[in-house]
């Protein structure tokens, strides 16, 4: 069977797992893209090319909730070199500013390489005549360029989830040429932050030599790309219909009561990464109780980290420090019944996160570099009362357009410490004011007006052989 529109992305929404009883199941997966992509997929009739979770897995495509999903089958070999390899140990640090050292070799590249050519040859195989292809994120590069070499009447857009660096770091890479010409392969090129388009260009003029005029890239062959921002966001009005829901008030109350109904609880939900910022935000926190700014009878920080690339060693360092860290407070600061940080390693179903936002009171983001970061978008549009403080940091993508939050440095662990007492001191009408505003932002740009905003984009694009996309229907 042919579509019309093929979206490949490394994951599918849900990962093969093995469930208690021994026999295998399905399970959600974790990240920002998954949650971003479903309401897409959901408005067009298209199928969803990915990575199934696991290795050597032979199985068929199958229609899960509604969509279409296609897995592809990955050897042990490939997640070494392409998805823990180049994709997590070069590209992700790198991406994200440095803030772990990426490491650069030669067979994790190779291994990207024919990674990302598997996934063109699929996506050109179910692609109809014209059709649109999506490709996303950072773990498939290449795959714009190698699809259109295969299939030239296709409209490929290509968007990118975490952030572009600037030329100063991309160029550190042995192959910042090819992935940039892999990139170039697309008709339009996608990013958060106008200031990741802007790298794009620049490198792709200094770089690779192509003529550039502000957004567009002008090929010898008579292409044009356009590299622009498209700040992704959620269903607001899924999440605020959530957290409205009689179960979710009541679930809200009965972890409230759980934690022994403290005056203010604080709350951190995050992919368990080195780039989330996790251990100085809890070390801030620490610090307030220590030094008599907060009492544990008052206060309480909910950490809830999910499991993420545990094969990836600097992930195992992260979580035993985390573990250490998280330890060394309780012990010291905790006191019977009343631990300083409640910390759960796990991941939970929409509804229970809707639940965790809509009993916190003070959602804590601080990373130190992030694309956007869904979860302050998600706290925001679950806070149908217009209540709760956001502390956030300036380094991620969200914070452009929640300039309302309580905006912090990650570096800066007393002004992250003044921001959170700011936050857990503030009055009603300081929080209403600052909510208020941060809501309207987030019901004008969710994730049905960003899609839209992409595929237009991308139907705009002039291409002799390509018709035009049909825009996604709202549900
Ligand atoms: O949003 C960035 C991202 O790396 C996605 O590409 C990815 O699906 C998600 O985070 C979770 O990471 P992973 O797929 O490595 O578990």
């Amino acid at each position: 069977m042919a579509w019309d529109l093929v979206v490949v992305a490394n994951r599918l929404p849900v990962d093969r797992v093995q469930l208690p009883d021994g026999t295998a199941g399905w399970r959600r997966s974790p990240g920002g893209l998954v949650s971003a992509i479903e309401p897409v997929m959901r408005a067009h009739d298209g199928c969803w090319v990915g990575w199934p979770g696991g290795t050597d897995q032979d199985l068929e495509p199958f229609e899960d909730d509604g969509m279409t999903l296609v897995p592809m089958t990955m050897t042990r070999d490939d997640i070494e070199g392409h998805y823990e390899g180049f994709s997590n140990g070069t590209l992700w640090p790198l991406y994200h500013d440095l803030v772990a050292k990426p490491e650069f070799h030669r067979e994790w590249w190779d291994s990207y390489t024919q990674v990302n050519q598997r996934f063109a040859e699929k996506a050109a195989e179910l692609a109809e005549e014209n059709a649109t292809v999506w490709i996303h994120d950072y773990q498939l590069q290449l795959v714009p360029r190698m699809l259109r070499e295969l299939r030239p009447d296709l409209r490929i857009g290509f968007y990118l989830h975490i952030p572009f660096p600037p030329a100063e770091l991309f160029q550190q890479l042995p192959w910042r040429r090819q992935l940039l010409e892999g990139l170039l392969g697309a008709d339009l090129v996608g990013f958060q932050l106008p200031g990741a388009a802007q790298n794009f260009i620049r490198l792709v003029r200094q770089r690779v030599g192509h003529k550039t005029h502000r957004d567009l890239v002008y090929l010898p062959d008579g292409r044009t790309v356009r590299a622009a921002a498209f700040p992704i966001s959620i269903d607001a009005a899924g999440f605020e219909a959530l957290a409205t829901s009689p179960a979710v008030a009541e679930r809200a109350q009965e972890i409230r009561d759980a934690l022994g109904s403290p005056r203010k609880v604080f709350l951190g939900i995050d992919r368990l990464d080195y780039t989330k910022g996790i251990y100085a935000r809890l070390r801030a926190f620490s610090e307030l109780i220590k030094d008599g700014h907060l009492d544990v009878e008052d206060a309480v920080f909910v950490q809830i980290a999910v499991p993420s690339r545990e094969q990836v060693e600097q992930y195992r360092i992260l979580r035993d420090e985390i573990d250490r860290l998280v330890g060394r407070i309780n012990g010291d600061l905790g006191r019977i019944g009343r631990p300083a940080i409640s910390y759960l390693h796990s991941s939970y179903p929409r509804e229970e996160m809707a639940a965790l936002y809509r009993m916190a009171d003070i959602m804590v983001v601080t990373p130190y570099r992030d694309g956007m970061n869904l979860v302050a978008k998600e706290y925001v549009a679950c806070r149908f009362e217009d209540d709760g403080a956001l502390v956030l940091s300036e380094f991620a993508g969200a914070a452009d357009e929640l300039r309302q939050a309580w905006l912090v440095n990650p570096y800066d662990i007393n002004g992250m410490k003044a921001a959170l007492l700011e936050a857990y001191q503030a009055e009603d009408k300081e929080l209403t004011r600052r909510m208020k505003a941060m809501r309207k932002t987030i019901k004008q740009h969710d994730v049905v007006a960003w899609a839209q905003g992409f595929m237009s984009e991308l139907s705009d694009v002039r291409n002799p052989h390509s018709k035009p996309v049909r825009p996604a229907r709202r549900s």
